[in-house]
């Protein structure tokens, strides 16, 4: 928790929207949609809790079938699914060979526009992640292992996660525009003994050499007490090694020269439990040390092909592409996971979204006939500050757009809906986390009605509630904010927290368990860590976050990763980051810090911190601003008072600051931050 919780209550004041604005899907959508039939929506009432989830179950291949649907008698370590045995890259490739072995599976459009693009089908998929799997069993990879994934926007990153899942083996992607450090801190918590990595790739136009931070990250992990064993480098152009940092013999092996000796190879897919893990994910939390959310195999691959069908209406012709990274939740579940499940055709689309200019997304859409189109609100505010797009010029038609990963402004959303969507597009916002395996909040898209900035109703099967901080339940169109949080367990939802349980429990379930003793489900409301408003419609708005937490371009950062980051220089004193709101990113990190006695501000000394930040955790965790100050605004009993820096940031009321141990100093910082 916050450490001066009153976010909620300053979002209660700051609300206006238009309640009663809503949109219609057309006709045309509602015809074809995989989920139309209102009446079925009656199934998913929690009273039918947990039985109607078994439909979705039913959209896998399980190799045995599930005894239970779900045992909750270990709360909150909910089991799903509970018998079944399955395997996921057979549901995602093998099930589809049959009928649709020469259907696309991928597109990789490379970044450069002269590269030409890759189409990899279902067969093709199939071949690379068992010559991929037989090369990792041959090093020594098994059921239960982790192997950490450092790879940027390649087909080889799919081929990688699908190969360890081959194998029951457990992925651990980490998002390729991290440091070598964060890459390290992530293979030391997981064990991994295998890194997967390339040696560049394409970004805003340049080469990226990324193959210096495997060397970082095993160097890095090494002096932590964790040797990783082999450190597998794909390379960008096969045959073409090219990075700054050469291959280190004995670790470090080059996938495209030793793959040949596995051509034609075959790998036995490992039967697995419903219940054993999938893969690890790491984010941010209230503390300094990112954690890794447990995925596992059943409950997350069922969840992730039920709400790509039901949600993002995805069918056999149509062709998606969502432009998150994989090295995020949302390229896990809605780029590989889901899609394939279903057995679509998915766009993996190397690099930024404006290169060589802002009209490159309508140009991928009109050339591969793109018709579902997902991204995040600072894409679109990005795309509508661009000088010369001209979507109109170009050929495509989305029958389906997605915002998801941060609020958006009723304003963009409209935005969005005529100029990019042309009127026609029906449009769902997403609220969803890492830790949620998909969706949570959303409205079916053929059955309700859009409204610009509101999420929506909980989707089939999720029943969410809004508390106060007391616990009370806030009434729908009361007009308050609270935490929004869910009543009832769901398959996609993490198992555990890797190798902390406890920290599992006391995050999701500490706050509003209502009795530590039950073993009923209902005595244990998952609390997502939001802030929310609920409409007199059902409607959910998101406010944001209420924990230590920043959402930076739909990234997850941790204000106290950063803080311990420029904690490590030793002429910093304190640190506070706080989160300034930005016309593009929603918001950023702005930086606060007093220094050592006897230490003088510089701009070196402020370069030196952002490069700490920068090497610690990666660019985008990189601060707007950092505020050399005399001293942070503390309370009597020290803590740091971060809303009063955040209030100067974004220009709003500081309220009162008597109480404070230094009131003065909140004057003192006023007069630099706003002169
Ligand atoms: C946090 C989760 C979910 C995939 C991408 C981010 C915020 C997410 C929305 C939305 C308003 C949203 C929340 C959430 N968020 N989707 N549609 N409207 N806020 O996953 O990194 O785990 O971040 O993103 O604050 O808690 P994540």
């Amino acid at each position: 928790m916050a450490d001066d919780n009153t976010r909620i209550s300053e979002t209660e004041i700051a609300v206006h929207w238009h309640e009663e604005e809503y949109y219609s899907p057309p006709e045309s959508f509602i015809q074809q949609a995989n989920f139309r039939d209102a009446d079925a929506l009656r199934k998913f009432e929690l009273d039918n809790f947990p039985d109607y989830f078994a439909e979705y179950g039913h959209l896998l291949q399980w190799d045995r079938p599930w005894d239970q649907v779900f045992d909750g008698s270990n709360p909150p370590f909910w089991k799903w699914f509970v018998g079944g045995k399955l395997n996921a890259s057979v549901n995602c490739i093998d099930r589809h060979l049959a009928k649709n072995r020469n259907k696309t599976a991928f597109y990789f459009i490379p970044e450069r526009p002269e590269e030409p693009k890759q189409v990899v089908t279902y067969q093709d998929l199939f071949v690379r992640v068992n010559e991929f799997a037989a090369l990792l069993r041959d090093l020594g990879v098994k059921q239960g292992d982790r192997v950490t994934i450092h790879l940027p926007m390649v087909v080889e990153l799919p081929v990688a996660m699908l190969a360890c899942a081959r194998l029951g083996a457990i992925h651990s992607v980490v998002f390729g525009g991290f440091s070598g450090q964060a890459c390290a801190d992530r293979i030391v918590d997981s064990e991994s003994d295998v890194l997967i990595t390339m040696d560049g790739y394409y970004r805003g136009g340049k080469w990226l050499s990324h193959k210096d931070k495997a060397d970082i990250a095993v160097d890095k992990a090494k002096e932590a007490g964790h040797i990783v064993k082999h450190v597998l480098v794909f390379e960008r152009h096969p045959g073409t090694y090219t990075s700054n940092a050469p291959l280190v013999a004995g670790r470090d092996i080059l996938v495209n020269d030793v793959i040949q000796q596995y051509r034609g190879r075959r790998v036995e897919p490992v039967s697995m439990r419903a219940e054993d893990p999938l893969f690890l994910m790491y984010t941010s939390g209230s503390t300094g040390k990112p954690k890794g959310v447990q995925h596992s195999t059943g409950g997350y691959l069922s969840y992730a092909t039920a709400t790509s069908k039901n949600i993002l209406d995805i069918q056999p012709e149509d062709v998606y592409w969502c432009m998150a990274d994989i090295g995020w939740i949302t390229g896990h579940s809605y780029i590989v996971y889901g899609p394939l499940s279903l057995g679509a055709s998915s766009v993996i689309y190397e690099g930024v979204p404006s290169y060589p200019d802002a009209n490159r997304p309508f140009s991928i859409a009109e050339e591969l006939g793109v018709n579902i189109f997902h991204t995040s609100p600072t894409a679109i505010r990005s795309l509508r500050m661009a000088q010369n797009i001209a979507p109109q010029n170009y050929q495509y038609h989305f029958k389906l757009m997605v915002t998801v990963g941060e609020p958006i402004e009723p304003d963009v959303w409209r935005w969005y809906y005529h100029v990019i969507g042309r009127d026609e597009a029906v449009i769902v916002d997403t609220w969803w986390q890492t830790e949620t395996g998909g969706f949570l909040c959303s409205t079916v898209p053929a059955l309700d009605k859009m409204k610009p900035g509101s999420a929506g109703p909980g989707i089939p099967g999720i029943h969410p509630v809004i508390y106060d901080d007391e616990g009370h339940e806030i009434a729908a169109g009361s007009g308050r904010g609270g935490n929004i949080c869910i009543r009832n367990p769901w398959h996609g939802a993490l198992q555990t927290i890797w190798k902390d349980p406890n920290r599992f429990v006391s995050t999701y379930y500490g706050k509003y368990c209502k009795n530590p003793e039950s073993k009923d489900w209902h005595d244990w409301p998952y609390m997502a860590g939001d802030g929310a408003m609920l409409a007199s419609d059902g409607y959910f708005r998101i406010l944001g976050r209420i924990d230590d937490v920043i959402n930076v371009a739909g990234h997850r950062l941790g204000t106290k990763e950063i803080e311990s980051a420029v904690l490590k220089l030793d002429d910093v004193a304190e640190a506070a980051v706080i989160a300034a709101h930005d016309d593009m990113k929603g918001t950023v990190p702005e930086l606060y810090v007093s220094l050592q006695p006897g230490v003088v501000p510089s701009d070196e000394l402020s370069a030196r911190i952002v490069a700490a930040i920068v090497t610690e955790i990666g660019p985008i965790a990189r601060p707007r601003k950092v505020w050399i100050v005399p001293d942070l605004p503390k309370t009597r009993s020290g803590k740091i008072m971060r809303r009063i820096l955040a209030s100067i940031s974004n220009n709003k009321e500081i309220g009162d600051v008597t109480t404070l141990a230094n009131p003065e100093v909140v004057d003192t910082i006023h007069q630099m931050v706003r002169p």
